[in-house]
């Protein structure tokens, strides 16, 4: 199986998806993204998926999608859904398709960008403050060990993450 995709994961809203799209131009790999995968394989946005099927369900569809794109020759980079790195059997997925570079951020940037965000589930129903700051304390020690680099986004913009990650080698241009 080959090793030469970037995929990135992170707590909802670091940056993952417009920092892969911007990633995956600037170095032409393809770009995927594993919930609109999903939502494209069912027909439904995630939080339809939540409300009517369950997050056990839509945890089954993101191990489902990961099998799926290991089977994939090309490379790519991928952008995760934030809750994908918490079964061990996906990270084991996520090493075999590739370097796992995790965006850590805090709670408040992540705050300030999800203040009016509807789309996310876990989010939806909870004081949204307390909710963040207790996940992210629970995920930051699991999405560090999922990871083969930690790239801290703090006060960064994508142009500078983007060069970082070139500096550091994690990504070179493809023809
Ligand atoms: C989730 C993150 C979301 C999406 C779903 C669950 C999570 O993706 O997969 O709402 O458990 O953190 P983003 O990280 O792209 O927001």
């Amino acid at each position: 199986m080959k090793k030469k995709s970037i995929i990135l994961i992170g707590f909802m809203g670091c940056g993952k998806s417009s920092l892969g799209r911007k990633l995956a131009k600037a170095f032409h790999y393809s770009f995927y993204d594993t919930d609109s995968l999903i939502e494209e394989r069912l027909h439904k946005k995630i939080s339809c998926i939540f409300a009517e099927e369950g997050e056990e369900f839509f945890r089954k569809e993101e191990t489902k999608q990961l099998r799926l794109l290991s089977e994939n020759e090309e490379s790519f980079v991928l952008a995760t859904g934030g809750g994908l790195p918490m079964r061990e059997e996906n990270v084991a997925l996520l090493h075999s398709m590739g370097t796992v570079v995790y965006l850590s951020a805090t709670p408040e940037m992540i705050l300030s960008r999800l203040q009016k965000d509807t789309s996310r589930p876990l989010l939806a129903h909870t004081e949204k403050e307390e909710r963040v700051r207790s996940l992210m304390k629970e995920r930051h020690p699991i999405y560090l060990a999922a990871s083969d680099y930690c790239i801290d986004t703090i006060e960064k913009s994508f142009y500078a993450i983007i060069s970082e990650m070139e500096k550091k080698g994690l990504v070179t241009a493809r023809k």
